[in-house]
Order: structure tokens, then C-alpha cells, then sequence
């Protein structure tokens, strides 16, 4: 399966993915594209290192066209051969032309059990910061299939974790980066396996 990461930011999920196929832990994928709105992330940093074909592609360079910023993005989808989609700390919405041509082969992560304190603004520390400000006991995060619903996709994998009370939001996100990097390789390794069916808003796996 030849996967292409989407990333704004750090790039943590990229280069546990990466290191991952590297060991051999992640088998059946090959990681041909980074593609991310933010020339100075750390997620475009780590390809350039690692000779992954990587492009800077956002609304301000193909000069606010939505509809060119589509055609970027699928014209190097199509270039690399790409088969699935990984977002990973990506903050910008996926063009509709792009999820039209990945239906049900888009992932993201998401760093709280959706659907709780998921949609449009939450995301990095706020998510963190929410979940204690309403005194939740549990936290954790969600593998998803991305629809044009922000966070509302079906869900194909969760895990866990306490809130503790001395819990900051930076402490809070250490635990929940933990259960990310366990999860969201095993989630692309089952897809890579063909045993992840969607049916509605649920997933199935084939026994
Ligand atoms: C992760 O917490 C992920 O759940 C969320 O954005 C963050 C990205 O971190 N969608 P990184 O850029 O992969 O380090």
C-alpha cells in the first residue's frame, strides 16, 4: 500500500511511521508522499532528511484557488501511485475532488476519544485543556476514516487512558502521544491487510 502523510506540524506520527516500516513492524507499507501546508514543518523537514518525496502545497501557493489547490494535491497523488492517505496533524481541510477520489482510504488520528472533543478548532493542547476543564477521568485517541464531516468519520480504532488529577494539558498529551504511536501503525497495518470493512458509520474487521 503506497501511503502518502498529510502534516502541518512536529511530525511525530510521520516518523513513527517511518521508523516503523524502517523496522519492519509496519509490513505491507511504503511510504512514497509528504504532503503539507507548512514549508517549515517539522513533518516536511523529517522527508526532505529522509528523501521522501515531499511538496509544500496550500492555498497561498497556488493563489487562493481552492480548486488548483485540489488538482496539486491529486496530481501528485496520482504521480506517486498513492493508494491510501494518512493525515497526521493535519490542519487544513482535504479538498472535496480528493476525498471523492480517496473515499474510505483517508485515516486521520485524533487526540481524544471522539466524539468527544472532536470538530472544526479543536485540536493540539485544546483538546488536552477541554477534556480536564470538564473533569473527564478518561481520555485517549481515536484512528478515524475521514469524511467531509470534520472528526465524524467511522471510527477504526481507540485506546484509553486515565486523566489524572495533577494532570496538565502538556502532561495529558505525553500519555495520549504514547497510545498514538501504538495505534495508529496497527490501524494502517490492518488496512494494508484488506481486513477493514466500513459499513454506514461503524467498521468491521474480516475474521
Ligand atoms: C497528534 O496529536 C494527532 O492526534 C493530531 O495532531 C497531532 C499531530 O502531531 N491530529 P504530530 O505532528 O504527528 O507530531
Amino acid at each position: 500500500m503506497r501511503l502518502a502523510v498529510f502534516a502541518s506540524g512536529r511530525g511525530g506520527n510521520l516518523r513513527n511511521i517511518y521508523e516503523q516500516i524502517t523496522l519492519g513492524t509496519l509490513s505491507g507499507v511504503e511510504l512514497a508522499l509528504v504532503i503539507s501546508n507548512n514549508s517549515r514543518s517539522g513533518a516536511i523537514e523529517f522527508a526532505i532528511e529522509k528523501g521522501i518525496t515531499s511538496h509544500h502545497q496550500s492555498l497561498a501557493v497556488v493563489g487562493n484557488d481552492p480548486e488548483r489547490l485540489a488538482e496539486s494535491h491529486l496530481d501528485a497523488l496520482r504521480t506517486e501511485g498513492i493508494d491510501f492517505i494518512a493525515l497526521a496533524g493535519y490542519l487544513k481541510s482535504i479538498p472535496i475532488p480528493v476525498l471523492t477520489a480517496y473515499s474510505d482510504r483517508i485515516l486521520n488520528i485524533h487526540p481524544s476519544l471522539l466524539p468527544a472533543f472532536g470538530g472544526a478548532g479543536m485540536y493540539g493542547m485544546k483538546v488536552h485543556e477541554a477534556v480536564i476543564a470538564r473533569g473527564c477521568k478518561v481520555s485517549g485517541a481515536t484512528v478515524h476514516f475521514v469524511t467531509q464531516e470534520y472528526d465524524a468519520g467511522p471510527i477504526l480504532m481507540q485506546q484509553s487512558c486515565p486523566v489524572e488529577e495533577s494532570d496538565t494539558a502538556e502532561t495529558l498529551s505525553e500519555r495520549i502521544w504514547e497510545i498514538e504511536r501504538t495505534i495508529y501503525p496497527e490501524a494502517l497495518r490492518l488496512v494494508a491487510s484488506g481486513q477493514v470493512q466500513i459499513a454506514g458509520s461503524r467498521t468491521f474487521l474480516d475474521s
